[in-house]
C-alpha cells in the first residue's frame, strides 16, 4: 500500500466514481437504498479527507444520465438523499469554506433538488476552500454534443471561425469550464470502466481502481489513493 506523504505533491482535482453501494447492501441482505445511505456517509469523509490534505476540488459521480433508467423507488431514495444532504450539511459545507458546485442536466432533477441546490450553491458561493462538484444526471456524451451545438450555432451567427476552434476554446464551453482538469480519477468496486464521466477532462488523470465498495471507502482508502497518485510519474504524453 502507498503511504501518503503531506510533503509530497498533492493531487489539486480528485474526481470519483462512487460504485458498489447495491453490492454492499445485497451482501449484507440490505436494501439498496442502504447502500446509497452509507455512501453518503463516505462522501462526508471524502470531503473532511480532501479538506485535510489541501486538495482544491473534488468532484463526484453522484447520478448518471443513465441512471434515470432505475426503478422509480431508488431514483426517488437517491432524490431524498441529496434533498437530505443539502438541508442537513450546508452549515457544515459553510463552516468548513467549502464551496457546492453542480454539472449535468439540472433542469431534469425534481423541483424541490434545484431549488435545495440552489441555496446551497448560493451560501457557500463566497467560500473559497474546497469545491465540492456534484455530477448529477451527467453524462459526458451529452456534454461534449451541447458544447458542439453550442459552438456550432455561434459558428453560424458568426461569431466564430471554425478554422480557429481549438482545444481551450471547446473545454471553454464544458459544464467544467471553471475547473481544473482531474489529476485523479478514482473509481471503487473493482470496476475498470470510465461509465461516460468527464471523458475529455480524464485525458491525462492518473486512474485509481480499488475494489472497495463505495459505502466501505473511508480516509485511509482515500489516502492510499492520494499515496499511489504521489508514485505516479505525470508524463502528458511527453517523455
Ligand atoms: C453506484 O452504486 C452509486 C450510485 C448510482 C449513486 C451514488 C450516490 C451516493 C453515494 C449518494 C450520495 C450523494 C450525495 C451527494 C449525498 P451502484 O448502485 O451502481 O452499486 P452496484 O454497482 O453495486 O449495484
Amino acid at each position: 500500500m502507498a503511504a501518503f506523504d503531506p510533503d509530497k505533491e498533492i493531487p489539486r482535482h480528485i474526481a470519483i466514481i462512487m460504485d458498489g453501494n447495491g453490492r454492499w447492501a445485497r451482501e449484507r441482505g440490505l436494501p439498496r437504498r442502504e447502500g446509497h445511505r452509507t455512501g453518503a456517509e463516505s462522501v462526508e469523509i471524502a470531503l473532511e479527507t480532501c479538506g485535510e490534505i489541501g486538495v482544491d476540488y473534488l468532484t463526484i459521480y453522484a447520478f448518471s444520465s443513465e441512471n434515470w433508467k432505475r426503478p422509480e423507488a431508488e431514483v426517488k431514495a437517491l432524490m431524498g438523499l441529496l434533498a437530505h444532504f443539502l438541508k442537513e450539511k450546508t452549515s457544515s459545507l459553510i463552516k468548513n469554506n467549502i464551496r457546492l458546485r453542480v454539472i449535468g442536466q439540472i433542469d431534469k432533477l425534481p423541483k424541490s433538488n434545484q431549488k435545495e441546490l440552489e441555496k446551497s450553491i448560493e451560501a457557500t458561493a463566497g467560500n473559497d476552500g474546497l469545491t465540492l462538484v456534484v455530477a448529477l444526471s451527467y453524462g459526458s456524451r451529452e456534454e461534449i454534443v451541447e458544447a458542439t451545438r453550442s459552438l456550432m450555432k455561434k459558428a453560424q451567427d458568426g461569431e466564430l471561425d471554425p478554422g480557429n476552434l481549438d482545444e481551450a476554446t471547446f473545454a471553454a464551453q464544458l459544464n467544467t469550464a471553471a475547473y481544473p482538469d482531474p489529476d485523479l480519477l478514482i473509481r471503487t468496486s473493482g470496476e475498470f470502466r470510465v461509465s461516460n464521466f468527464l471523458l475529455w477532462q480524464i485525458s491525462y488523470s492518473e486512474i485509481f481502481i480499488t475494489k472497495t465498495l463505495w459505502p466501505d471507502f473511508r480516509r485511509d482508502n482515500l489516502l492510499e489513493a492520494a499515496g499511489e497518485y504521489q508514485k505516479r510519474q505525470r508524463r502528458f504524453g511527453g517523455v
